[in-house]
């Protein structure tokens, strides 16, 4: 039977379905939970049971002290719910309290998205996942070849991580990538940075500008938002100035399809090859008389992102509701 938990002090709730264990149900739900190791070794899962009833579904190295014990305090990773529960523990607000990991994961699969963008996903170590917020950066390496990418899926699957990886000139990383990657090579994960986040609490609706493989960190953070449910609604603008940008228009209209708070609009640039957002913002402007409303977010090529945010500002988004990522 799930049982329901309520998080002290943000007052976020989830459900817990199955054996699933504390802190699983809380990430599948998008919470930002601390965590390090994922099996009962680091402790950085502490947390205390304000009151119901848990039960341990997983031996646990990390030794709790007694004086712990009786004040309530069990490991998410190895305690699942019994009844419903009210939890004390501490979540992540912001970037600078998810530290830098370093991880070898396994290539799970690689596959063409289009001849110019491949989808590279990686699995980590059951024990050894990356932590990180939606639309948060990595670099990736291969041996000596290494390039910065950002994590196209969502913190709430720790252990599989989505990247596009653009066949750019000069790129050996992407060379790789494109040219002989096979499952289970080891790819090295340092990261994460940067702070292209949602912001904490915000209910305001989502406006999502993404130009050719802007989409990636956008997709991230679309999805963050989903298992939150903390958006009012969330409006995705995809401009393609390449052949095939829109790579993953099939999902963009899944997502239309199965929720009523989901608009999708696809642009492909009227002069290719350039990417001026001016097309994107007219129709920005014609679907929202008033964008100071929303949380808004641009990704994709320096010209893009850089236009877009004057413009931006000037129509009256207010700067601390804008976050900007080149891409
Ligand atoms: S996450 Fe390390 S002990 Fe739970």
């Amino acid at each position: 039977m799930p049982n329901n938990v309520l998080l002290h002090p943000s007052q976020h709730t989830f459900v817990v379905n199955g054996a699933d264990s504390l802190l699983e149900a809380g990430l599948r739900a998008g919470l930002a939970m601390n965590y390090g190791c994922s099996s009962g070794n680091c402790g950085l899962c502490k947390a205390r049971v304000v009151s119901g009833q848990t039960e341990k579904i997983r031996h646990q190295d990390y030794v709790l002290s007694e004086a712990e014990k009786n004040q309530g305090y069990i490991l998410l990773c190895s305690h699942t719910a019994a009844s419903d529960l009210v939890i004390e523990a501490q979540e992540a607000i912001s970037v600078n309290e998810i530290q830098f990991q370093e991880i070898e994961a396994r290539v799970k699969d690689v596959k063409p998205l289009t001849d110019k963008v491949m989808l590279l996903h990686l699995q980590t170590p059951r024990t050894n996942r990356l932590r990180f917020l939606a639309g948060q950066s990595v670099a990736l390496s291969i041996g000596d070849d290494a390039s910065n990418y950002a994590i196209a899926s969502c913190p709430c699957d720790d252990r599989n991580l989505q990247f596009h990886v653009r066949d750019i000139p000069g790129n050996a990383f992407a060379a790789r990538v494109f040219n002989g990657l096979h499952s289970n090579d080891r790819v090295n994960i340092y990261g994460p940075v940067g702070e292209f986040v949602l912001k904490p609490e915000s209910r305001r609706p989502l406006l999502l500008l993404a130009c050719n493989s802007g989409f990636a960190p956008i997709k991230s953070l679309i999805e963050h938002a989903m298992s939150l449910e903390q958006a009012e609604s969330l409006h995705l603008y995809w401009l393609a100035t390449v052949k095939g940008g829109h790579y993953m228009s099939n999902w963009c209209r899944a997502w239309t399809d199965a929720l009523d708070n989901f608009h999708y609009r696809e642009l492909v640039a009227r002069s290719l090859q350039d990417p001026n957002p001016d097309q994107v913002l007219a129709q920005v402007v014609a679907d929202h008389l008033d964008m100071a409303g929303f949380d808004v977010y641009v990704a994709g090529p320096a010209q893009f992102v850089t236009k877009a945010r004057a413009a931006l500002l000037q129509s009256g988004v207010p700067a601390a509701q804008l976050a900007c990522a080149v891409i």
